[in-house]
C-alpha cells in the first residue's frame, strides 16, 4: 500500500485527499499542514506548506511514495525541485514552470510568442509610460500586477482617474511591492476553468468547471479566490473544448518545453468564451480552488495512477468521468476578501451527516479548526459544500439545502451559484 503526502491546507487539498482515499492502492495519507476537516481522512502534520526543507525531511523519514502539491506558494518556493533532487516522487511543476502563474508578464510573453489567443496587452515598469498608453485606449481597461497577489492583483478601472490611482499603487507607491503592470484589453463573455494534467508535451483534459470570482450575488463586489463552482459547464460546447485543447493547452505545453521549462502537473487555463472565440484570461500552475472540489468527485479513475503517470513520465491510463454532476457553495467569513474574524463556532446538524452518508453532498473544509470536538472558523473561505445530482439543478438544490442548515453567526454565501445555467 502506498503512502502519500498532500501539501496544503484548503478545500482543494481536502478534495485531493478525498480522491486519494478512494484509491485502492493508497494505504496512508498525510497532509501538511492540513485542516480540521482533512484530519478526518488523513494524518495532518504541522509543517508549513512553504517549509521546503521540513517537507522534504518528513517525506524522507516517512518513506513517502508520492507527494502531491496543492498551492502555488509551495511550487514557487521550489518544493518540486527540492523533492526531485532528493530522489522523491512528486506531482507538480518545477519552480521555473510555475512562473506561468507567478508572473503575468511571463505568461503573456509566452502566449504572444506561440500565438495563443489572449487579450491584447502591453507591459510597463514606468508609471508615465503606462498612463500614456491607458489614455490612448478605451475603458474599462484591465490592469494586472505582475506577481502572486492572492487574486487581488487585477483591477478593472472604468475611468481614467481610477486607472491613474491603480497605476500609482502598482508602480509608484509600491502598495503591491516593486514590479511591472500588464495593461490588457477588456474582454467579455462567460469564463470557464479548463484544468489539464500535463506531462511535457502530453496534455490530458479534465472535465470543465466554472468558478464565481466576485464576492456577492449578481457577480458584484470585489474579486475573491472563488465563491462557488459547478461541473460540467453546458454553455461551453465540445467544439469550444476542442479549440481550447488544440489552440491553447497543447501549444502552451509545447511552448513551455521549447522555453526549457517543461510543465508537469496541473495546468489550469482560466478561459473566456468571447464573441471572437475562446481566449486565455490567465494560467495557473495548479488545481483551482474551489474548482477541484467539484471536478475531482466526478473522477471515476484512480487518481494515484494519474499522479504517478505524470510524476514518472509514463503512459497515462484512460481518464474516466462520472455522469453525476456537481455544484458547490463556498461559505466564507463575513468581511472576506477583506478583514474577517476567526474562531466562530460552526454547528453541523445531524441531517448533514446523513446526506453525506447517502453521497448526496460532500463537505470540503477550506479554513476550519477543531477543539474538543467542536468546529470553528479559521480562514476567509471556510467551507465548500458540494451537492451531487443527475443534473445541475438537483446538485444545486442539495448543496443549498445543506448550506442553509449549517449554523454559524459569521458566515455568508452566494445563493446564485450556477445562475448562467439554471
Ligand atoms: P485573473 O486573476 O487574471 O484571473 O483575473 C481576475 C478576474 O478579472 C478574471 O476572472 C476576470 O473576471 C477578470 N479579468 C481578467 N482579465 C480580463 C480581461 N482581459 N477582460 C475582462 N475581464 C478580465
Ligand atoms: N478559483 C480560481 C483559482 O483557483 O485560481
Amino acid at each position: 500500500m502506498k503512502k502519500v503526502l498532500v501539501i496544503g491546507s484548503g478545500g482543494r487539498e481536502h478534495a485531493i485527499v478525498d480522491a486519494l482515499s478512494r484509491s485502492p492502492q493508497v494505504g496512508k495519507i498525510y497532509c501538511a499542514p492540513g485542516n480540521a476537516g482533512i484530519a478526518a481522512q488523513a494524518e495532518c502534520v504541522a509543517i508549513k506548506d512553504t517549509d521546503v526543507e521540513g517537507l522534504k525531511a518528513f517525506a524522507l523519514a516517512n518513506e513517502i511514495d508520492l507527494a502531491v502539491v496543492g498551492p502555488e506558494v509551495s511550487l514557487a518556493a521550489g518544493v518540486v525541485d527540492a523533492f526531485k533532487d532528493a530522489g522523491l516522487r512528486i506531482f507538480g511543476p518545477s519552480k521555473a514552470a510555475a512562473t506561468i502563474e507567478a508572473s503575468k508578464d511571463f505568461a503573456k510573453q509566452l502566449m504572444a510568442k506561440y500565438d495563443i489567443p489572449t487579450a491584447a496587452f502591453e507591459t510597463f515598469e514606468d508609471y508615465e509610460a503606462a498612463l500614456e498608453y491607458v489614455k490612448k485606449g478605451s475603458f474599462p481597461v484591465v490592469l494586472k500586477y505582475d506577481g502572486l497577489a492572492a487574486g487581488k492583483g487585477v483591477v478593472i478601472p472604468e475611468t481614467l482617474e481610477e486607472a491613474d490611482e491603480t497605476l500609482k499603487d502598482m508602480l509608484l507607491d509600491d502598495k503591491f511591492g516593486k514590479g511591472k503592470v500588464v495593461v490588457e484589453e477588456f474582454l467579455t463573455g462567460p469564463e470557464f476553468s479548463f484544468m489539464c494534467f500535463v506531462d511535457g508535451l502530453d496534455v490530458y483534459p479534465m472535465t470543465l468547471s466554472q468558478d464565481h470570482k466576485r464576492a456577492y450575488e449578481g457577480d458584484k463586489g470585489p474579486n475573491t479566490g472563488g465563491m462557488g463552482a459547478y461541473s460540467p459547464v453546458p454553455i461551453i460546447t465540445d467544439e469550444d473544448v476542442e479549440y481550447a485543447m488544440e489552440k491553447v493547452m497543447k501549444p502552451t505545453a509545447a511552448g513551455m518545453v521549447a522555453e526549457g521549462c517543461p510543465f508537469t502537473g496541473v495546468l489550469y487555463g482560466g478561459l473566456m468564451k468571447t464573441p471572437t472565440g475562446v481566449k486565455v484570461i490567465e494560467f495557473n500552475c495548479r488545481f483551482g480552488d474551489p474548482e477541484t472540489e467539484v471536478v475531482l468527485p466526478r473522477l471515476a479513475s484512480d487518481i494515484y495512477d494519474i499522479f504517478s503517470a505524470v510524476a514518472d513520465h509514463t503512459p497515462m491510463p484512460q481518464i474516466e468521468w462520472k455522469k453525476e454532476v456537481t455544484m458547490g457553495f463556498v461559505m466564507a467569513s463575513k468581511g472576506y476578501p477583506g478583514d474577517y474574524e476567526k474562531g466562530h463556532e460552526i454547528n453541523f446538524p445531524p441531517v448533514i451527516s446523513s446526506e453525506v452518508e447517502k453521497s448526496s453532498i460532500r463537505i470540503y473544509h477550506m479554513g476550519t479548526s477543531v477543539k474538543d470536538g467542536k468546529y470553528y472558523t479559521a480562514g476567509g473561505r471556510v467551507l465548500m459544500v458540494v451537492g451531487f445530482g443527475a443534473d445541475l439543478q438537483e446538485a444545486h438544490d442539495k448543496a443549498l439545502a445543506a448550506v442553509e442548515s449549517i449554523e454559524c453567526d459569521n458566515l455568508f454565501y452566494r445563493r446564485d451559484i450556477g445562475w448562467r445555467v439554471l
